[in-house]
């Protein structure tokens, strides 16, 4: 069974992150659900529980603990995204058990797509213009929505396009499948080769 995770963030939709995970489970996949610190406190984490069939992730494990029994993802999806956690994205930092799966995901090539959600006065400024790029320019797909002013957001929350977000990941998923793995004849780098195929290991966040 195909396996997407989704990340939520601090903002007005994750309240209805239950859509997503309807939205996945309808198209045959198995969705795990991890939020930020302040996703969780937006999320109705039992709606999200009793649709996923999965505990909400927020947390790192404690070290010395077996890592958790979860799935391989066949791809990401991090909706709503924050301002916050793009521009943290961007930089490389993972002060967030959520940021560490998205950062190790992205590094390891599993197809991840941004849907972001902030108002105009946070996506106008260089540092999330800055963001966007240089996610984009990593293979990060976004997924953009309308833009709104800074208190508009709520009627747009409870319009988030959870199915499209659903229905690009799998696409997104799909071509990444349809790709011609990487060989050693084809990589022109100086040192080791890139992984042959996705039997990878195991995201150290896991
Ligand atoms: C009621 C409320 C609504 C918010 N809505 C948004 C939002 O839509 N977009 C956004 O980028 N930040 C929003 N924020 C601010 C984020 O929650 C804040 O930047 C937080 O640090 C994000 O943490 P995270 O990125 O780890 O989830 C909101 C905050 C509150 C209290």
């Amino acid at each position: 069974m195909n396996v997407v995770y989704l990340i939520v963030c601090g903002a007005g939709p994750t309240m209805h992150a239950a859509g997503f995970v309807e939205a996945a489970r309808a198209s045959g996949w198995d969705c795990h659900v991890i939020a930020t610190p302040t996703g969780a406190a937006f999320a109705d984490l039992d709606a999200l529980e009793a649709a996923s069939g999965h505990p909400v992730t927020t947390e790192h494990r404690k070290p010395g603990t077996p890592r958790r029994d979860r799935p391989n993802a066949d791809a990401v999806v991090i909706a709503p995204a924050t301002a916050n956690t793009i521009c943290k994205l961007a930089a490389g930092i993972a002060d967030t058990y959520a940021l560490d799966v998205a950062s190790e995901h992205i590094g390891l090539g599993i197809p991840t797509l941004v849907v972001p959600f902030a108002n105009t006065a946070l996506t106008g400024r260089v540092p999330y213009l800055r963001a966007t790029a240089t996610l984009t320019e990593e293979g990060v797909t976004f997924l953009e929505l309308a833009e709104h002013e800074p208190h508009h957001g709520g009627p747009l929350a409870e319009q988030f396009p959870w199915h499209q977000a659903m229905t690009q990941a799998a696409k997104l998923a799909e071509t990444r499948r349809s790709e011609p793995e990487p060989t050693a004849t084809s990589w022109s780098g100086p040192a080791e080769p890139p992984p042959t195929s996705n039997t990878h290991e195991l995201p150290e966040s896991r």
